[in-house]
């Protein structure tokens, strides 16, 4: 193993220290979740509202797989709702915790989901952050981003002609608080189930679906608006319709 690797293996090992609770600074506990209460905001229609498609678990864990012909036509506002339920919905509460889909080390959901809205129905293209305790978009910029995710995403073409694509970011401190540098490891764990989640949901739905990691990390976070520091682009997945005859179950 290559000593720059070596490194960073030992300062992300497990250090015992950081497993008392004692050693909390509770005072200096970051936020569970960043907001835009100045952004105008597109309520999305509730989980209990929501038409999913009645799938088969086992059908569809065997029919995903990472498709990219996206045919840049749109989904319906509920779909994408459906798709962000599945990717970070609450589903239970913890004292102040707000327990979502997916799993995540010790609860701190250290990422933040944004939406580059490109084609759904009822709802201009934009770029958009998703409120997880409020159940709704943030409108933080109008307008097509497919081409400058593309681009920043050492051009991807497809991302450019997904309906949407969602980019994770990380909050790095959020979980820095309580793991250190473990949290680095941490991040990518938690990402991962949050974008299978999303896979298999896409799948379900009849869409594609395509994990995407191959980007600079200086422009996406710039497109993002984010810092680069505190918070930075992690992990990307572009859905949307596909030309092929499957069974589109979105109808
Ligand atoms: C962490 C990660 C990063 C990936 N990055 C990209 C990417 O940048 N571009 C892309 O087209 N596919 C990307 N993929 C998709 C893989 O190429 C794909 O999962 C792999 O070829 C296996 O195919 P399958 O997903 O259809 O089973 C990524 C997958 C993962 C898990």
């Amino acid at each position: 193993m290559d000593e720059e690797l070596r490194r960073w293996r030992d300062l992300t090992d497990l250090d015992p220290d950081t497993l008392s609770p004692r050693r909390l600074d509770w005072s200096r506990k970051p936020e569970a979740f960043k907001r835009y209460p100045d952004r105008p905001r597109v309520p999305l229609p509730r989980p209990g509202v929501l038409r999913t498609p009645r799938v088969d678990l086992w059908d569809v864990l065997a029919r995903r797989r990472s498709r990219r012909e996206f045919t840049g036509e749109p989904i319906r506002l509920e779909t994408l709702a459906a798709l962000l339920w599945a990717c970070q919905g609450v589903t239970a509460r913890q004292g102040p915790c707000l327990l979502r889909t997916a799993p995540s080390a010790g609860a701190l959901y250290p990422f933040e989901t944004y939406v580059s809205v490109q084609a759904v129905e009822g709802l201009d293209p934009c770029l958009a952050h998703f409120d997880v305790a409020g159940f709704a978009l943030e409108i933080l910029e109008q307008g097509h981003h497919g081409r400058r995710i593309a681009l920043a995403a050492l051009a991807q073409g497809f991302l450019d002609r997904a309906a949407a694509v969602l980019v994770w970011t990380a909050v790095y401190p959020r979980a820095a608080w309580k793991y250190r540098e473990r949290a680095l490891r941490y991040l990518g764990l938690d990402l991962g189930h949050v974008c299978q989640n999303l896979a298999l949901a896409a799948e379900a739905f009849g869409l594609g679906c395509c994990p995407v990691a191959a980007f600079f990390d200086r422009e996406m976070n710039q497109v993002l608006g984010v810092d680069g520091e505190e918070e930075f682009a992690y992990y990307l997945a572009a859905v949307g319709p596909l030309p092929s005859p499957r069974e589109r179950i979105e109808g």
